[in-house]
């Protein structure tokens, strides 16, 4: 099937490759020359566990292309992904104009029905809109063409968006009439091949379902996160609470890990927009309300607990810091805890040394010019005189250092884990002062 991702961002760029793994003849259209001639060239803009691999394949054997020219994108495909960022305006609402002009792009450019998949998050009724920019262009040129437009919203993890997307566990499409229901059947049919896993629905329903899983995601953790605080004064165990709750199949054991607040791309932004939504349209949602203001009180709870322990000035105090980016397996950066972490050591005179395994990069961008802030190339040199550790980023390689070692790098044996990697009772057999989150020290 001939196939249009207009925006090679980590969308696009995941949508476009996984669709021409199964053979289907893909164009991806961005923009920003910069970036098609980096793809172009073989590079690619993001990091994602096998991505590379699967663009150089799908490249060399022809069923992957990236361009800049918007008529020759429009006439290739006659499903057109629109999959284009939306970024938060002022308000928190999600801003519409790069989805419009590429609705825009397509009604100027088409000559032929076309279905128009709105992929990226936008808030319900943006197909509606979709529609009206398609229509307003066509109308100028005089033109009758028919085209549907359909929501089919993308359910991607970053650091297992390849994975989640050639197995997915629901594919959602919101769609009105037949033919585009058909062609969007065949498309995926391939991802889907032992069992029915498309869940068909109205237009309004599918564009809410992206954003109703977001928010009850971060509806969860920031419960889980206000919980463990209270666990912690209470002489509770978050972690046993967790298994004795997780254990109910109506609960459910996958994301119930405290930790030092959401970050990302997608909850915050998401979460926002829903209230905008709600709001606008005369709802409050008192829940999610909640949910933001326990999101930002967590992304401080490490420091609370590094000024109890060192006093509220930091001047001559040395940090080293694990895990910069808001997950692991992503150098994403966006909204990420170790943003606001080292933001607040600063301020009160600490220095930090900070060390991420794939982030780095992407961290001395957003933070350069920081004063008081260094980057170690690994995570040994990282600890090398720094009064204490602290963990924000729950990357595989942290979880079984040589605690020994750590220990004769580390000017005090005094380690703050916002992802609760370590058994309490260990360290302290290993001498440590241990903070971790939602249990005791
Ligand atoms: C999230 C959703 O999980 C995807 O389903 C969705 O498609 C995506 O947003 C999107 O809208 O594009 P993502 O932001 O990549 O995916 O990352 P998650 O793995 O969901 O993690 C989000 C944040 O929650 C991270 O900061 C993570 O550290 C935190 N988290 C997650 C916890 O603190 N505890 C948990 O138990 C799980």
């Amino acid at each position: 099937m001939k196939v249009t991702v207009i925006g090679s961002g980590y969308v696009g760029l995941v949508t476009g490759t996984c669709l021409a793994e199964y053979g289907n003849d893909v164009v991806c259209l961005d923009l920003d020359p910069e970036k098609i001639a980096l793809l172009q060239n073989g590079g690619v803009p993001i990091y994602e566990p096998g991505l590379e691999e699967m663009i150089k394949r799908n490249v060399e054997a022809g069923r992957l292309r990236f361009t800049t020219d918007v008529a020759e994108s429009v006439a290739h495909g006659t499903i057109q992904f629109i999959a284009v960022g939306t970024p938060p305006d002022e308000d928190g609402s999600a801003d519409l104009k790069y989805v419009t002009a590429a609705a825009r792009n397509i009604g100027k450019y088409m000559s032929d029905y076309k279905v128009i998949v709105d992929k990226s998050t936008v808030p319900v009724g943006t197909a509606d809109k979709v529609q009206q920019a398609l229509l307003s262009e066509l109308t100028l040129r005089d033109k009758h063409i028919s085209f549907s437009v359909v929501s089919n919203p993308e359910f991607l993890k970053e650091g297992a968006a390849v994975e989640d997307f050639m197995r997915p566990d629901r594919i959602v499409i919101g769609v009105a009439d037949e033919t585009a229901k058909d062609l969007m059947a065949t498309l995926y049919a391939p991802f889907v091949r032992n069992h029915d896993r498309i869940l068909y629905m109205d237009v309004r329903s599918a564009e809410l379902t992206k954003y109703a899983a977001n928010a009850m995601l971060a509806t969860r953790i920031s419960f889980m996160n206000e919980l463990a605080n209270l666990a912690e004064v209470m002489g509770a165990d978050i972690e046993e609470v967790r298994k004795g709750i997780g254990s109910d199949p109506r609960i459910g054991f996958h994301f119930l890990y405290p930790g030092v607040g959401y970050g990302g791309s997608c909850f915050p932004k998401d979460v926002q927009a829903l209230q905008r939504t709600a709001q606008e349209n005369g709802i409050e949602l008192r829940v999610l309300d909640a949910v933001e203001r326990a999101n930002s009180a967590q992304k401080t709870v490490l420091v609370n607990k590094i000024l109890r322990r060192m006093g509220e000035d930091l001047t001559g105090v040395h940090f080293a810091i694990w895990g910069l980016a808001f997950k692991p397996n992503t150098d994403d950066m966006r909204e990420a805890p170790s943003r606001v972490i080292i933001q607040e050591l600063l301020k009160r005179g600490a220095t930090v040394t900070a060390y991420d395994p794939v982030a780095m990069h992407e961290a001395e961008r957003v933070m350069s010019g920081w004063k008081g802030l260094t980057f170690s190339q690994n995570p040994k040199a990282a600890l090398e005189g720094a009064n204490a550790l602290i963990i924000v980023t729950e990357w595989k390689a942290f979880r079984s250092p040589d605690f020994g070692e750590m220990k004769s790098l580390l000017k005090q044996a005094l380690v703050f884990d916002g992802r609760n990697l370590y058994d309490p009772k260990r360290m302290q057999k290993e001498g440590f002062e241990y903070f971790p989150i939602g249990r005791e020290q």
